[in-house]
């Protein structure tokens, strides 16, 4: 029993991922092929990953949308919790990575569920909203520029059904949100976020500490 989230150091995360990590050649071979690049912080740990697909199981989404996909991990972990004819839109505003993201969705057999749309996400968003299936989605990842987190979450309260679940990366931004010397902007919005999610009445709300901590929202 504990009654604080207790801290996870090295060797606990290296326990975590040995005693809970299901891990495929897929994943481990996009994370080391994800690890050369000098970005490759960006990726989404495999935790949380398996967290996401988790969720998106949970609920039996079929269609999926997310925000920021890079090389492509949480991608294809959350087009593998989706039926065969399920759905990802996949938005990014680079097309840089797609064709690694590409290639690892096609070995993991994933790749015919997952719809690529390069761009800024808000444009695609509301693009989104004008087509068939605005208002009937299950499931969104928000991992991309979080001076528009909240707007990304918005547009996602339109495109959720009810009870769809709207999940939003980096809500600790390392630590530093909770450290009132740091102002850079991406910074102060992951705080303006979290007070606004907070008294979000169309919401039920959770910010659980697996990564860089993660707020679950699911539309009420
Ligand atoms: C943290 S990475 C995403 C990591 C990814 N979820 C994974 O598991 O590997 C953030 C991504 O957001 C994209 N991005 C940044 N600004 C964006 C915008 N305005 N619209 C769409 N994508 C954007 C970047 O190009 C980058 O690929």
């Amino acid at each position: 029993m504990s009654h604080r989230t207790i801290q996870v150091d090295e060797v606990l995360h290296d326990w975590l991922l040995a005693n809970s990590l299901r891990d495929t050649p897929h994943h481990s071979e996009l994370r080391e092929q994800t690890a050369s690049l000098p970005d490759s912080g960006m990726q989404t740990s495999p935790e949380q990953s398996q967290f996401l697909h988790f969720l998106a199981r949970s609920i039996q989404a079929r269609t999926a949308i997310e925000i920021g996909v890079y090389t492509g991990a949480s991608a294809m972990a959350i087009a593998s919790a989706l039926p065969g004819d399920g759905r990802l839109v996949a938005c990014d505003i680079s097309d840089e990575h797609l064709e690694t993201a590409r290639m690892a969705w096609q070995a993991a057999g994933v790749d015919a569920r997952i719809e690529s749309r390069i761009g800024p996400a808000l444009g695609t968003l509301e693009t989104l909203l004008q087509e068939p299936g605005a208002g009937e989605y299950d499931f969104m990842y928000i991992d991309a520029d979080k001076e528009n987190s909240l707007n990304y979450y918005e547009h996602g309260l339109k495109l959720l059904r009810p009870g769809g679940i709207i999940t939003i990366d980096n809500m600790f931004r390392g630590g530093r949100v909770a450290d009132p010397s740091c102002d850079d902007a991406s910074t102060v919005a992951t705080r303006e976020l979290a007070q606004f999610l907070l008294k979000d009445e169309r919401i039920d709300y959770s910010l659980v500490p697996i990564g860089d901590g993660l707020a679950l929202a699911r539309l009420a």
